[in-house]
């Protein structure tokens, strides 16, 4: 896979998405991430990329020209399955989404900032719009890190055995059942028996209903109308 994010911050990618698992999916050859700096597509000597908005009122919009330039550069190299769009008004991001975004070979994540992109870049460019939650972030920055994040670590591949995505919370409409480590008791606090007693049919068994407990509990919205 290889996901293309246009920014007009691109220091705000150094430390996050060239880490840990995202990594190891790039040295695995499995999935790269490459950022674009919007300014590198600016349309005039004064290096500009955002302007006020027709109509008047506060905040700068994105331009269309520098976008347009970045994406269709980058479609002239090859086929883009997604072109995505961060923004608070996108659809919700979920599991569901992050599963079906995975089986993408080329995506583009465009950032908006300020007050947004000019429209006709929604419009006539963009296919799809995401949101990371129903709250206001400065930019799309941290919601494409996110996106890249959730989607590169179900690729096949890319987690070994322990880590697998498939033991994740939200995979099958249920949060993650409690995990323990050594030692078995700290200051008197103990662990489940049946987790140190190797009987595995019975370990998958507690885990099975820990997860529909802690659903339950934490998340009863997740569940369906069978098992609740
Ligand atoms: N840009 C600003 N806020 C956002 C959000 N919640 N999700 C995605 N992109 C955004």
């Amino acid at each position: 896979m290889r996901i293309d994010i246009i920014t007009c911050i691109p220091e705000m990618f150094t430390g996050t998405v060239d880490q840990s698992i995202l990594k190891r999916a790039a040295d695995k050859n499995v999935a790269h991430i490459h950022i674009h700096n919007l300014r590198d597509y600016a349309v005039n000597k004064h290096n500009q990329i955002d302007d006020y908005a027709f109509g008047g009122g506060a905040g700068m919009v994105l331009m269309i020209e520098p976008i347009e330039k970045c994406i269709s550069g980058l479609k002239a190299q090859r086929n883009y399955d997604e072109i995505i769009y961060m923004s608070p008004d996108g659809e919700l991001l979920s599991q569901g989404i992050s599963n079906e975004l995975s089986l993408n070979e080329n995506m583009i994540l465009l950032c908006g900032h300020y007050k947004g992109v000019d429209e006709r870049v929604r419009e006539h460019l963009v296919t799809r719009e995401i949101s990371i939650g129903d709250y206001v972030l400065t930019g799309g920055e941290l919601a494409a890190a996110v996106v890249a994040d959730s989607v590169i670590r179900l690729i096949p591949g890319v987690m070994n055995d322990e880590t697998s995505a498939l033991t994740d919370s939200f995979q099958d409409n249920l949060v993650a059942p409690p995990v323990y480590t050594r030692p078995a008791e700290y200051k008197g606090w103990t662990v489940p028996e049946v987790l140190t007693s190797g009987h595995e049919a019975k370990i998958n068994d507690w885990r099975f209903k820990q997860a529909v407990k802690r659903t339950q509990e934490k998340r009863p919205d997740l569940l369906s109308e069978d098992i609740k």
